[in-house]
């Protein structure tokens, strides 16, 4: 039997309220599929809805209309706390602005997102923390805080974070954009180099391009360019 896809969305919509004004249609009737362990890149200009269409498939956003499902399990009309458990379990996701704890050190950062695997994964945790920090270019500032790093050190920790519990998919919105070419190429090569469904956000075609599934968001809707 083929494994579930990593995301499905089926006729999801998405617009933003606004007090005294029209709703903001971001998404409409939008059918997206990324299979099991499938890489896919979505580009498109600002305001197009990608991090809209990234939260929605992490759950931190609801659609209008519309079912989302990652790995097979259905995370709408399901409660924040349910939806919050099937984040952790099955969800990565490394976002625009950095989502690391501030008065943990990189190591320690990913050493939590590690640490739900039980007992002998805690034990291992030290060790496979430095080891994720070190496939990211970042081993070296393993107990460093996350104020004293800079802008591209801290979003390749949130990606060892975001990768460390081995998720369905991993969710990346432009977190290389503050790499030079060369390090954001490397940083995204690792990335795909995960085990995992991926799917990433840039503004770099050239970044883009580096996977042949390719997304764009035009009228409202996610399609293949
Ligand atoms: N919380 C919000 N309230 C109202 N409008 C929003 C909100 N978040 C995003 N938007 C609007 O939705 C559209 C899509 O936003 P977004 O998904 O952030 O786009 P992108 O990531 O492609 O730049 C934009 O017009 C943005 O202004
Ligand atoms: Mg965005």
């Amino acid at each position: 039997m083929n494994p579930a896809p990593a995301v499905q969305l089926t006729g999801v919509s998405k617009s933003y309220a606004l007090p005294d004004a029209e709703p903001i249609q971001v998404l409409s009737g939008v059918d997206f599929t990324i299979e099991s362990g499938e890489k896919a890149s979505l580009i498109g200009p600002s305001g197009t809805g990608k991090s809209t269409l990234l939260a929605l498939i992490a759950g931190l956003l609801e659609p209008d209309s519309g079912i989302v499902e990652i790995d097979g399990t259905p995370l709408t009309s399901r409660s924040e706390h349910e939806r919050a458990g099937v984040r952790a379990r099955t969800i990565g996701i490394a976002l625009q602005s950095d989502n690391l704890i501030p008065f943990l050190s990189a190591r320690e950062n990913v050493e939590l997102a590690l640490g739900f695997g039980g007992e002998v994964a805690r034990r291992r945790a030290p060790a496979a923390a430095r080891e994720l920090l070190e496939q990211f270019g970042v081993g070296h500032r393993a107990d460093h805080l996350p104020r004293h790093l800079s802008g591209g050190e801290a979003q390749r920790v949130a990606l060892a974070v975001a990768t460390a519990n081995h998720p369905a998919v991993l969710l990346a919105d432009e977190v290389v954009g503050q790499l030079d070419a060369e390090t954001a190429e490397h940083v995204i090569d690792t990335v795909l180099a995960v085990d995992v469904a991926v799917l990433y956000v840039t503004h770099d075609a050239a970044l883009a391009d580096r996977v042949s599934t390719r997304y764009e968001i035009t009228d409202h809707q996610v399609r293949l360019r």
